[in-house]
């Protein structure tokens, strides 16, 4: 094959760590890293380290932050159970695309356990957006009751175990307004590379078995899972190696690589590539489509992951070395050029 030419990919779940934690990243190098990856538009999760988007104030400042960006940057709404006066307004914000909610321990400061706290949140977010769920096991089903009580879509965040995948699918066929990702770490790793890779394999959810590896790769197949998304979560070298390390991987430059080398296993096809990376994100979040913002490479064509570096500030990946497939060449956001001969400009 040759060059060709895609649309501008979408990642619907990054953490650009800017404002609280720019050691980790900002909204420049992340944005390089999603426009080096293929993804011409990302969006910002809210748990910021200390400094979490759970007021207006704060998604205002991240608005204003985000126009150093390369690519288009959309924003999620946090919440602590305390801030819900400020959904309505939130929710009619242009920018921002859906309320996330941590039930499930992770960085920052945005876990909400408390039963109560969880249904009031359902009710109090009136709108069409979507509410991502970081939850596992019991946890989702007690989210997708709420969300049939109060007729709430929601979105199951990284799908990492065999048991959750079935769960989704369950409510699926029940006719609930339930989506689902998952990562490229939970698609590609397995018992062994926790084992190889240490704390750099390590995230939450956790990295599963081959049972669980081999379900999701199912649910790709079947349709059951709706997009890829990286939950691209850089985290210093240094912060890897403190006890218990800092949770989470980067993922922006290595997840088209990942899939595309699925097409060469013939796994999956190339234009599944495309529902998981644009089709299905630009259904669940109704983006429009950018007029002359597309990206161009050989998907039949090897490169090493790292061999050129990185651009994220973390500066590295649990799958440096792998051999992926079609090194983004080219992309072009409506009109200007952002990479030519697959380097950031
Ligand atoms: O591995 C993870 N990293 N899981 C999360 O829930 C958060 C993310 C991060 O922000 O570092
Ligand atoms: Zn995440």
């Amino acid at each position: 094959m040759s060059i060709q030419q895609f649309p501008g990919f979408i990642d619907i779940h990054v953490h650009l760590r800017q404002p609280g934690a720019t050691q980790k990243e900002d909204f420049f190098t992340g944005s390089r890293a999603a426009v080096k990856g293929g993804f011409t538009c990302v969006l910002d999760m809210p748990n910021n380290p200390g400094d979490p988007t759970i007021s207006l104030d704060k998604l205002e400042e991240k608005i204003q932050l985000a126009r150093s960006a390369r690519c288009d940057i959309g924003f999620y709404y946090g919440t602590d159970g305390n801030n819900l006066d400020s959904f309505p307004k939130a929710a009619t914000e242009a920018y921002l695309f859906g309320l996330k909610l941590y039930m499930e321990d992770t960085t920052g400061e945005l876990l909400v356990e408390d039963a109560t706290k969880i249904a009031a949140i359902f009710a109090a977010w009136k709108s069409d957006k979507p509410i991502l769920i970081h939850a596992e096991g019991e946890h989702i089903g007690v989210a997708f009751d709420l969300a049939q009580s109060y007729h709430r879509r929601i979105h199951v965040c990284h799908v990492a175990s065999w048991e959750d995948l079935v769960l989704v699918r369950k409510a699926k066929e029940k006719g609930l307004s339930v989506t689902c990702g998952v990562t490229p770490h939970h698609l590609f790793l397995s018992q062994t590379d926790r084992t190889r890779l240490g704390s750099f394999a390590q995230v939450m959810p956790s990295i599963g078995d081959t049972s669980d590896q081999n379900a999701l790769w199912e649910g790709v197949v079947d349709g059951t899972v709706d997009v890829v998304e990286s939950d691209h979560a850089p985290h210093t070298m240094a912060e890897k190696h403190t006890n218990p390390p800092a949770f989470g991987v980067p993922g922006l430059e290595t997840t088209l690589g990942l899939l595309l080398l699925a097409v060469h296993q013939k796994r999956i096809s190339l234009e599944t590539v495309v529902k998981l990376l644009y089709d299905g994100p630009r259904k669940i979040f109704s983006i429009p489509i950018q007029q002359k913002t597309y990206i161009e490479l050989d998907p039949v064509k090897p490169f090493i992951a790292g061999a050129l570096g990185y651009e994220t500030k973390c500066a590295w990946s649990p799958f440096d070395g792998w051999e992926l497939y079609g090194q983004v060449q080219t992309v072009v956001l409506r009109g200007k050029p952002v990479v030519q001969n697959a380097k950031v400009i």
